[in-house]
Formats: structure tokens, C-alpha cells, sequence
């Protein structure tokens, strides 16, 4: 275009194009490149009609100069423009430091966490170790030494999803199927395992069923176990435990009742309910006018599971316990659908204590 004489329409079209190019500049850099080829003292488009009217025949000096301006002058105006903006978008003279500090988006933790969290503490501090397991078991770990041989009718109430690859043995005589873990109860035989008692500890972590999801099932979910061994452990401890739990996590009135229960890796076994928080036993909506809500297993540790583990059912005894966290959570906040906790709705989410 530099080759033809400056005309309105050299003009027009230079400063579209520069408009055009300016607004796609990726960078401040690009835009400061594009700026000196349009403006630049030399090799620049204006430079070039500047140049222009001195070689130029005297009768056309005046109209290239009159161009040649016009152009520089657009040019410059939309140049000035785009600083003006870009200035307003990123301060270029660095921050202002008297200006209030932003608040960094503070993340939030998930209400299972809370109450895993809550739960930890208590147990914690009535002297309980906190211990984590695989998740990845074998069928003797998750079944048999909790005196669920195969073909035993409590395996199909906890059917779960088998590995296709044999898990590499932990122990002599461990080398079964290899499956997802259905309960935290596998960790009772693994830490006996290792340990000689006196046992106090439990075992937060995630359990997998073959379940289909609905209001109160997921295949996933998490459990907590409590396994307490050793010389003289009774039924009142097992007793005075869960209410001591009971009253820090759901209130100073809660009682807790046991009714007879049947696990095989406990004898006697127990369901246990804690008195409605809500009503305070007298009966309501929440405890479904019974006063009581049914909230974990427990019972005395069976003395097949000792022998499975080499413990002398003569000499010590224990008991044991276990339950869903989703549901203490979902009791605890009355939440009445468990796939609340793993939708990652943050309208949800953010409803709990920090
Ligand atoms: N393992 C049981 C379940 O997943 C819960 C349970 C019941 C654990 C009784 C125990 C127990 O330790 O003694 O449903």
C-alpha cells in the first residue's frame, strides 16, 4: 500500500487494519511491535509517507503531508486508547499496597471429614490408637479368621467386588481371593496379627459393597471399627464405651441401649441404639416415634477369632464394634440422602461447621 500515493482510502484502511491487529495482540509485547510498525521513526508505514512528501512532485507535498498526519494521528490516538485500557486492567506501576488485602478462597472441609475428625478426637483421648488398613484385602482377612468360613450366609449380606489379579500374600496361608474390602472389621485380625495385647484401637477407612445407590446405600462408604483386648475386658466396658462416645458426639443425655444381635466374629452380639437427641426418647419424627436410633454393631470378641490371630481365648478377652460414619454424619445433621455427601455440591457441602 506504501507503494501507491496516500490517499483517504490508504488512510482508512491502515487504521482499520491496525485496529484489527491491535485487538488480536496475544501479548503487550506483540501490541508494542505492532505499534512501532505503524509508528516507528524508521521502516514504519507513517515514516514511509513522511518520507514520501519530500521526493514527491511539488503539486501533491501538501495532500501526501495532509494523509500522512491523519494517519499518524489516528494511529497515535488508538495507540494511546489501548494504553489507557491496558493500564486500568494491570497496574503497571506495580501494587498499591494501601488498598484491603484479598481474602484467599478458604477450602472447606467434607462433613464425613468432620465428623471423622470428631470421632478420632473422642477415641483418642479415651486412649484408642488410631490405625488405618488396605483396602485391598484377601478373603481370610475379610471372612474366615472373623469365623465366616466360605459358604457361610453372612458372606452374602457383604458381597463385593473380587480383583482379578491375586494379591501378593501378607502372611503364610493369606494367599485367597483378593477382593475390596466390605469392613473395617479385617483390621482387627491384621493388627493382632502384629500385636500382642493389650489391643485399644480404631480403625477409620472406606468398605465396599456390591450395594446399588439409593437414599441410604452406596457401594463405597466408610466405616469406623473399635477392637479393645486384653486380661478381664467385659461387656460393661464395651457398654460404658459407647455411651461415653455416645454423649460427646450426640449429646450429655444420650443413653445407649443393646439389643441381642448376631455377628459371627462376636458372641454375645449386640445392635446398639442411642436415645433420640431429637426428642430426647420421648418420640418423634426423626427416631420414627420410637425414642431410639439404631446406630452400630458391637459385641465380644468371639474366641475363634482369637484363635485365628493366636491369642489364648483363655487369657484374654475383648470387644469389638463397628459402624457406618455416613450415618452417624447423616443422624448427626439430619441428612436424609447419603448421595448428598459425594455429589460435591458446595451449596451442601458448605452447610457444616468449618
Ligand atoms: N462389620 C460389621 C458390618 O460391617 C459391623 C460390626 C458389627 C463390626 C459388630 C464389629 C462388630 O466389630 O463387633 O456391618
Amino acid at each position: 500500500m506504501s507503494d501507491s500515493l496516500p490517499d483517504q482510502t490508504a488512510v482508512d484502511a491502515h487504521v482499520a487494519s491496525f485496529e484489527r491487529e491491535l485487538a488480536a495482540a496475544a501479548s503487550a509485547r506483540d501490541a508494542q511491535s505492532l505499534r512501532d510498525r505503524y509508528l516507528g521513526r524508521k521502516n514504519s508505514i507513517v515514516a514511509s509517507w513522511m518520507q514520501q512528501i519530500g521526493s514527491a512532485p511539488p503539486d501533491q507535498k501538501k495532500s501526501i503531508g495532509r494523509y500522512a498526519n491523519e494517519l499518524k494521528q489516528a494511529i497515535e490516538a488508538r495507540w494511546k486508547q489501548y494504553e489507557e485500557t491496558s493500564r486500568d486492567a494491570a497496574p503497571a506501576g506495580g501494587v498499591d499496597v494501601t488498598l484491603p488485602g484479598r481474602q484467599p478462597i478458604l477450602g472447606h472441609r467434607h462433613p464425613l471429614t468432620v465428623v471423622r475428625d470428631r470421632m478420632e478426637e473422642i477415641f483418642t483421648r479415651m486412649g484408642f490408637t488410631i490405625v488405618e488398613g488396605p483396602e485391598v484385602e484377601d478373603e481370610w482377612h475379610c471372612f474366615d479368621a472373623l469365623n465366616m468360613p466360605a459358604e457361610h450366609p453372612a458372606r452374602d449380606m457383604q458381597d463385593t467386588l473380587y480383583l482379578a489379579t491375586p494379591m501378593p500374600p501378607f502372611q503364610a496361608g493369606d494367599a485367597m481371593r483378593t477382593m475390596l474390602r466390605t469392613h473395617t472389621s479385617s483390621m482387627q485380625i491384621r493388627y493382632m496379627q502384629t500385636h500382642e495385647p493389650p489391643v485399644r484401637i480404631v480403625v477409620p477407612g472406606k468398605v465396599y459393597r456390591k450395594d446399588d445407590l439409593d437414599l441410604t446405600h452406596t457401594p463405597n462408604f466408610t466405616q469406623m471399627e473399635g477392637l479393645v483386648v486384653g486380661e478381664g475386658v467385659s461387656l460393661a466396658d464395651l457398654k460404658g464405651t459407647l455411651l461415653a462416645w455416645a454423649r460427646e458426639m450426640f449429646g450429655e443425655r444420650s443413653r445407649v441401649r443393646l439389643r441381642p444381635s448376631f455377628f459371627p466374629y462376636t458372641e454375645p452380639s449386640a445392635e446398639v441404639d442411642i436415645s433420640c437427641w431429637s426428642c430426647d426418647g420421648a418420640g418423634c419424627s426423626m427416631c420414627k416415634q420410637s425414642g431410639w436410633i439404631e446406630i452400630l454393631g458391637c459385641g465380644m470378641v468371639h474366641p475363634a477369632v482369637f484363635e485365628a490371630v493366636g491369642y489364648d481365648p483363655d487369657k484374654v478377652s475383648g470387644f469389638a464394634f463397628g459402624m457406618g460414619m455416613e450415618r452417624v454424619a447423616m443422624l448427626k445433621y439430619g441428612v436424609d440422602d447419603i448421595r448428598l455427601f459425594y455429589e460435591n455440591d458446595l451449596r451442601f457441602l458448605e452447610q457444616f461447621p468449618l
